[in-house]
């Protein structure tokens, strides 16, 4: 029997969706990062580090744990499942066949627990909420990384199958694969960015859209520790690791700062923001 999730507005803690790492690898080389990590991580460090990510996000949602898969050692990076709205869930068609095999799960575990499944159209690339993140200032607005990943046709479906505005960035530095790698919508519209690795019209689209006074750019020393792959909690912004500079911005603007070690993930190009999925994304809200 479907179990079926109380519904999203009758709750206040956010609630998170995390799957162990007890298949976790680098196993194949499929962005940057993985190159020259191939079976260097230990399920030790990995466990360690994703114990303490769950006991800190514990602290400030609920975590929801999915059952991980052999053979699929990116399952772990849950972010990659699909996108939530509401009671909908869209799920990730994978570009790389490595990953392909994590949809069969994914589309399971949500059908199981009550979602309904939108499927985009036949043929479409699109990695879930590593490429689709919603505004925290404004309702119904999806920012929607494409170019490495992501195709850029999911945009137009994205914004019909769910009615949302969606805001498409050209993603233009491989390092920075998906979007919630160089980019990460805050509380009241704060915006966490790496400019450089959007292209010009995208960097456009973003200072039209987020004020000067919200704009939070990173500089290259952050974003390559994954600074921008944060999980956002109300005023709480937990990430692997911010500089002191960084962190004095974030401060100023009303966040506070928890940093969880996540060497082991980043050898496959993954860190806090991945590792998690937000199940409570309101509709309208
Ligand atoms: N090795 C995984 C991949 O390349 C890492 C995924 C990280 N996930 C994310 N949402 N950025 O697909």
């Amino acid at each position: 029997m479907a179990e079926t999730m109380s519904p999203a507005t009758e709750r206040t803690v956010p609630r998170i969706l995390m799957c162990a790492p007890t298949f976790f690898e680098v196993d194949y080389v499929i962005n940057p990062w993985m190159d020259g990590h191939l079976h260097d991580t230990t399920s030790e460090r990995s466990g360690r580090q994703w114990d303490a990510l769950k006991d800190t996000v514990s602290r400030h949602a609920d975590v929801v744990v999915q059952p991980p898969a052999k053979g699929l050692p990116d399952m772990t990076f849950c972010a990659n499942a699909g996108l939530v709205y509401g009671n909908s869930f869209v799920p990730s068609r994978f570009r790389y066949e490595q990953r392909q095999g994590e949809e069969a799960h994914d589309r399971a575990w949500f059908a199981h627990h009550g979602f309904d499944v939108v499927d985009l159209p036949e043929g479409v690339f699109f990695e879930g909420a590593g490429d689709a993140l919603f505004d925290r200032g404004v309702s119904r607005r999806l920012w929607m990384g494409h170019g490495h990943r992501s195709d850029a046709e999911a945009a137009p479906a994205l914004a019909s199958s769910l009615d949302v505005e969606v805001l498409p960035l050209k993603l233009v530095d491989p390092r920075f694969y998906h979007l919630d790698t160089c980019f990460c919508p805050l509380s009241d519209g704060y915006t966490l960015y790496f400019p450089a690795a959007f292209d010009a019209d995208s960097l456009a689209t973003i200072e039209r859209h987020v004020p000067p006074g919200q704009r939070l750019a990173v500089d290259e020393h952050d974003a390559v520790l994954f600074a921008c792959n944060a999980v956002n909690l109300g005023r709480v912004v937990i990430l692997n690791r911010a500089s002191a500079d960084l962190r004095s911005r974030l401060e100023g603007a009303g966040f506070m700062v928890i940093e969880v070690a996540l060497d082991e993930f980043m050898k496959a190009g993954g860190s806090a923001k991945c590792l998690t999925l937000r199940l409570d994304e309101l509709e309208g809200a």
